[in-house]
């Protein structure tokens, strides 16, 4: 069924003078219907999570697996015992300090959270954006909002406006455009395990916030047992602790390769010439990529410079750039290979997914 779609452009600066129109969005969002917004990390597809017929439209829209839980979202700290339970006391200083802002933590749900939100799990990830915007909206509606990111499953998450009008636009009534996201990947999504001996924290999704910062905010206070701090990918399991990690993610139509050795691009390339070639990478990557492939006689290629300063740059790019790709029909993207330390492991779990090579 086609949808009239508003847009509503709003600047974190302005949300006072746009709460007319926010109060609007948010009175149907809390009566049911699915809009989109922008927060920090990437553009949200959001409904009402206590309503069960609102929460399977964003399953719809995004063509998503029901098995992969959504992230719920309110609008400050003191919100969250609306809908899950503060367990433990490491659980209690992961948000104390790092809410609001880019991470999930996991909780034992509440009743009041629709049962499709989290794919029939008694926990329920919980984020308190810092996205003014978000924010508003959220406390306007006056009701827990889940939001995947606004994106059709398997592609790149939308980091601005444009991405998520092309996908959702005559889908849903209400688009709020609140220009490119700051962080450009999703949050990082975090649950604590209480064992005999210790408390165990798993990094499910690594994000903007990361390891480092997560030991930083621990070393803050005492704990009763000591704790640990893991990537949950390191450890293999059979069943996916989070359930969106078994999926095929994050991927442009082009097809992404990784490259360590610039060698090794020649018979990939050399398959795919006639089409138009993308380059992401910094300064130095792009110069020497072009130079190779001018040398083995490739002429359509795009360029995309991943950063100007630091790896803070390369994540707010990423998914902005492989949509630029995909406009321009890129058939092949040639990614730099980042350290993968600090954020670097956070863009490079994103780049990974969405690979077809390595070479
Ligand atoms: O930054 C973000 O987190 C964005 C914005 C919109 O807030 N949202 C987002 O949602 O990235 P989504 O649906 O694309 O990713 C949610 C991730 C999935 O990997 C899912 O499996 C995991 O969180 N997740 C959600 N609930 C979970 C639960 N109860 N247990 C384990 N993993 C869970
Ligand atoms: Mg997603």
């Amino acid at each position: 069924m086609q949808v009239f779609t508003r847009i509503i452009r709003v600047r974190n600066e302005e949300v006072e003078r746009e709460i007319k129109l926010l109060r609007e969005v948010a009175l149907a969002l809390r009566n049911g219907e699915v809009v989109a917004f922008p927060t920090e990390t990437v553009y949200g597809l959001g409904a009402n999570a206590t309503n069960s017929e609102a929460v399977k439209k964003i399953f719809e829209l995004k063509n998503r697996p029901s098995d992969n839980p959504l992230i719920v979202h309110v609008s400050s700290k003191e919100e969250i015992g609306k809908c899950a339970v503060v367990s433990n006391e490491v659980e209690e200083t992961i948000i104390n300090t790092l809410m609001p802002g880019p991470i999930t933590v996991i909780l034992r749900k509440k009743e009041v959270i629709s049962p499709l939100v989290t794919a029939g799990l008694d926990t329920v990830g919980i984020r308190v954006p810092y996205n003014t915007i978000a924010q508003k909206l959220i406390e306007l509606s006056g009701v827990p909002v889940c939001a995947p990111s606004a994106n059709i499953s398997g592609k790149p998450s939308a980091t601005d406006s444009q991405t998520v009008i092309e996908e959702f636009s005559g889908r849903i009534p209400f688009i709020i455009d609140g220009g490119r996201t700051h962080i450009g990947i999703e949050s990082t999504v975090v649950m604590v395990k209480e064992e005999e001996r210790r408390f165990s924290v798993l990094i499910l999704r690594p994000g903007f916030v990361t390891k480092e910062d997560i030991e930083e905010a621990i070393n803050t206070r005492r704990f009763s047992k000591p704790v640990e701090i893991n990537y949950s990918e390191e450890f293999s399991v059979d069943t996916p602790l989070s359930p969106g990690q078994k999926y095929r993610h994050y991927s442009p139509v082009s097809h992404v390769v990784i490259v360590k050795n610039i060698k090794n691009i020649e018979p990939i390339v050399k398959e795919l010439r006639n089409g138009k070639i993308g380059i992401l990478g910094r300064p130095k990557f792009l110069k020497e990529v072009r130079r190779f492939l001018e040398y083995i006689n490739v002429k359509n290629i795009l360029e995309i410079e991943w950063c100007k300063y630091d790896l803070i740059d390369c994540a707010r790019n990423l998914f902005f750039a492989y949509r630029m790709f995909d406009r321009e029909n890129a058939v092949l993207i040639l990614v730099e290979n980042l350290e993968e330390s600090g954020i670097g492991y956070s863009i490079m779990n994103r780049v990974k997914k969405s690979a077809t090579y390595i070479v």
